[in-house]
């Protein structure tokens, strides 16, 4: 790899071990403060109901966060013998589909709540024993890392079963910044050429983003922004869904089978599109990303408007290609954390920001929203990357690759910064809307464009 095509440095080496602690530990206390306010926004009934087939009971989701942890953190890291073995069967993933769950004999809210507070403090044990170079699985805090990563994937996983709940709202926010940005081109063109995609420092990148590889992009055009409601309700209105061209085989025949009209919680009025939102019935705001469309829905938009959804490496090369040094960029922006200033993360504001909202968010070649807001659907398949080794576990990444699930990119508005990068992989079914997905468009270059 020639030196002018480098990642960026691994900010937790520069930091002293204390510091390293301090700042897991914080990710963690993090993740339990969001994991409690979600489940505390409701009653014992609600927590142990499941809201949708697809979706566990959110105590299921609260105590499989502390037999997760207990067994990375407790028995693994710490070294201590097991709290509870006679429930890892109940709250392994693999053992029971999700639609099963609510039957299963679970720890109540109250046990839940108890089971996850010890874990807790015996995690916090061996955190400040771990020692943090030598082994690869506590190397820079990873596993505590990983640990506040996944309680946050299911934070944004109940945030997600918190939409899917009817009734009145229990979750509040503030409303997001309106758009700061005051005239961009509708498509920024990546020129042809490679870039580093993936990482080998970033210290709590899981096994699926690893290792950094070079990869040739040739050019082409990609959306500034995510494609928003408004562009999407033209779609809609001229008859997009019942218009057969625009549709794979498998997203046409998925249409039909499941009746499909508009996006997830959309209802037509007379004046026009409404949605429900944490159980806020309003008027579709026409400047924000589309949200709750799935891949097969992605796909016939980006037919109808002329062009494609892009690749996972078009995507990773707006996101984090700096054309002048030709590095690659931990962020859009650069390589500090983000901030409030440059993405809509951590379920700050309760809906995607408008278009134009983070302006010190964009990408060097001028892409805005790349990071949270909405999750954005890729045209590719989840796949390992040349050299890819499962660490430390087949089941977080591996089992998963294959044709069936595609990339989405990017977090959305219910991501923690925790768990987002620019080489953050996520997966799902084409047919899921759930989660908080929506997309942003590419093509390729016409003749002579440069
Ligand atoms: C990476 C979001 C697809 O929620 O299924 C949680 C993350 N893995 N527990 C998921 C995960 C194990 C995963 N996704
Ligand atoms: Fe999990």
């Amino acid at each position: 790899m020639t030196a002018v095509h480098i990642e960026s440095p691994n900010p937790l080496a520069e930091l002293a071990p204390e510091d390293v602690r301090a700042h897991a530990a914080a990710a963690l206390a993090r993740a339990r403060e969001r994991t409690a306010a979600l489940t505390d926004a409701v009653d014992d009934d609600d927590l142990t109901r499941q809201h949708s087939k697809l979706m566990s009971p959110l105590v299921w989701d609260l105590a499989h966060i502390g037999s997760q942890e207990e067994i990375w953190l407790v028995r693994d890291v710490g070294g201590r013998e097991p709290l509870r073995p006679d429930i890892d069967d109940l709250y392994d993933a693999f053992q029971h589909p999700r639609a099963d769950r609510p039957s299963l004999p679970l720890l109540g809210p109250a046990e839940a709540r108890d089971y996850v507070g010890q874990v807790r403090a015996k995690a916090l044990e061996a955190l400040d024993r771990a020692p943090l170079e030598g082994r690869r699985l506590t190397a820079s805090a990873f596993a505590f890392g990983m640990v506040a990563q996944h309680e946050q994937q299911h934070d944004e996983t109940m945030l997600a079963t918190h939409q899917l709940r009817k009734g009145e709202p229990v979750l509040h926010a503030p409303a997001p910044p309106p758009c700061r940005t005051a005239a961009a081109p509708a498509e920024v063109i990546v020129p042809a050429g490679p870039f580093v995609m993936g990482t080998s420092v970033e210290p709590w990148a899981l096994d699926n983003e690893r290792p950094a590889h070079e990869v040739h992009v040739d050019g082409f055009a990609i959306d500034t922004f995510p494609v928003t409601n408004g562009q999407y309700t033209a779609f809609l209105d001229s008859g997009g869904y019942t218009d057969r061209r625009w549709w794979s085989e498998a997203g046409w025949a998925y249409l039909k089978q499941h009746g499909i009209a508009a996006p997830r919680f959309w209802r037509r009025e007379a004046g026009g599109w409404w949605r429900t939102r944490f159980g806020v019935y309003e008027r579709v705001p026409a400047d924000e990303p589309v949200v709750h469309v799935s891949f097969h829905e992605a796909e016939a938009y980006a037919a109808w408007a002329g062009k494609r959804l892009p690749t996972e490496a078009e995507w990773e090369k707006a996101a984090r290609h700096d054309p002048v040094s030709g590095r690659s960029r931990r962020y859009p922006w650069g390589d500090a954390d983000p901030t409030a200033e440059h993405a809509n993360l951590g379920q700050r504001h309760l809906r995607p920001a408008a278009v134009g909202a983070y302006p010190r968010g964009a990408s060097p070649l001028g892409v805005h929203q790349l990071i949270g807001d909405v999750w954005e659907w890729t045209s590719s398949d989840f796949a390992g990357y040349p050299g890819f080794t499962a660490f430390p576990y087949r089941e977080y990444s591996e089992v998963f690759f294959g044709p069936e699930y595609k990339v989405l990119r990017g977090g959305s508005f219910g991501t923690d910064p925790v768990a987002i990068r620019g080489t953050f992989r996520n997966w799902d079914y084409p047919i899921r809307r759930q989660i908080f997905a929506g997309f942003r468009c590419a093509r390729d270059l016409r003749p002579g464009e440069v």
